[in-house]
């Protein structure tokens, strides 16, 4: 088969994909919840167990799933069918690519719930809501808001359309320009935040958290969240670097590239760790607060701290910059397939898959309201749609992934498409896409279904 130039247009160059991925992994994932996992599990032994389940699941499956966009040049159903019809194996592995974008297109509803919180927060912070508030006003505040259906619907829907918008803009006008402004912004807004940790008295305290290991805190339940979070924080698994590496031009290393989006993803998600946990352990907080960590801890701390407001600000700047340019990879393959398939323009597409992800989204914003007490197997509708996405279809479709490549399709192929010049590193690869990650990833899913 030869290569397919995708019909939504190619990236600019090798740098705009990297902005592109790369601002598609850094999100929510990094920013609101590994430090608050981080803070559960035992600090810097959870860390290590983060990054093992990096090297041996997320990086090399994330090469495989840019190389599968790449060789076929199509939206992720389709490519995944292509590659598998190439390589004379049944067009129904397509399986892969239709888990992947309905896992996007789930997480999506709920991720831009709680992007449009960072919209809020936005607001409050420049009105000084945080201004010396103690913990309950700041509780208050919190539970008032996402008690509110009204205002998470409205923040829901600006941050849908605003991703609609981006998205029927196309590849080059729509989603490069907005990951070359976002992603440095992003960036030095963390760096600077980082500086003013450092201004806390207890920027050592939160460096020893992060970086000195207490393994005596680490569960097998610890190990199940280390590998669900690599795959969410890599993009892994929700058609978004399938749909992402169809764009990429042929010329461009995929290896070197996905090693540069994974050092990327896991310095950023540790430099939010050496941001945050100083400015909580300086102003006696709870480090185990969990997914309120950056919503009810932090503004308390801001609240008290000198330029406070200002930081308080930039830091949810910061938090929706991050989370935009990673919903706007999360519909882009459901929007390819749609235009691809269904034949109807970008624009129609991005609108259709937007309004439906939108409608959807009110699972999410009820479940935090008027609708909490309706469960599914004990877990309210946000919750359910997590436990689905990242517990369930996430690892399997990593694992499918993995059987695809490492078993299924042709090797030179891939071979070539990687272009991994030192055979034993290419080996490397192989041995661990074919052997480490489905045996780690069914290790785990047995753990997680019979105990
Ligand atoms: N990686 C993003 C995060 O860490 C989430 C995401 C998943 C974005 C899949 C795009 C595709 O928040």
């Amino acid at each position: 088969m030869a290569h397919h130039k995708s019909s939504q247009g190619q990236w600019s160059s090798r740098w705009a994909f990297f902005f592109a991925a790369a601002a598609s992994a850094v999100g929510l994932g990094n920013i609101w919840k590994f430090p608050y996992i981080t803070g559960e599990n035992g600090g810097a032994a959870f860390v290590l167990v983060y990054i093992g389940c990096i090297l041996i699941m997320g990086l090399p499956l994330m090469m495989a799933e840019i190389a599968l966009g790449r060789r076929a040049g199509r939206n992720p159903i389709q490519a995944t069918r292509a590659v598998a019809v190439e390589s004379c194996r049944s067009p129904r592995w397509q399986i892969i690519g239709i888990l992947g974008v309905l896992t996007g297109f789930l997480v999506l509803s709920y991720y831009s719930v709680i992007a449009g919180w960072s919209l809020d927060y936005i607001l409050k912070g420049l009105m000084g809501a945080f201004n010396g508030a103690n913990s309950e006003e700041i509780s208050t505040l919190f539970n008032d808001f996402i008690g509110n259906p009204w205002s998470l619907s409205f923040w829901h829907t600006v941050t849908i359309l605003s991703v609609i918008f981006t998205t029927a803009s196309g590849v080059q006008k729509g989603i490069e320009r907005v990951v070359y402004f976002m992603f440095p912004a992003m960036l030095i807004i963390l760096l600077g935040l980082v500086v003013y940790a450092t201004q806390t008295g207890a920027f050592m305290q939160g460096l020893t958290f992060l970086f000195a290991p207490d393994f005596s805190k680490l569960t097998m339940d610890s190990v199940l969240l280390a590998m669900g979070q690599a795959f969410f924080s890599l993009s892994l698994a929700q058609g978004a670097m399938l749909a992402y590496g169809a764009y990429l031009p042929v010329r461009v290393s995929i290896a070197k590239t996905a090693i540069l989006i994974a050092l990327a993803d896991t310095f950023i998600a540790l430099l939010a760790g050496v941001a945050i946990f100083p400015i909580v352990f300086a102003n006696d907080l709870p480090i185990t607060a969990g997914p309120s960590l950056i919503f009810e801890t932090l503004p308390i701390a801001f609240g008290k701290m000198p330029f406070g407001q200002v930081f308080s600000v930039l830091f949810f700047i910061m938090l929706f910059f991050a989370a935009f340019t990673s919903a706007i990879a999360l519909i882009e393959g459901v929007v390819a397939w749609a235009n691809e398939r269904l034949n109807i323009s970008r624009r129609m597409a991005a609108f259709a898959a937007g309004g439906l992800i939108w409608l959807l989204g009110f699972i999410a914003v009820f479940s935090f309201n008027i609708g909490s007490d309706v469960t599914v197997f004990g877990k309210n509708g946000f919750e359910f749609i997590d436990y689905l996405t990242a517990d369930i279809m996430m690892p399997l479709s990593g694992f499918l992934v993995a059987i695809f490549v490492g078993w299924m399709i042709d090797k030179d192929v891939i071979k070539k498409e990687l272009g991994i010049k030192n055979p034993l590193y290419h080996k490397a690869w192989f041995f661990t896409v074919r052997y480490l990650s489905p045996i780690a990833i069914a290790a785990v899913g047995i753990d997680l279904l019979f105990f």
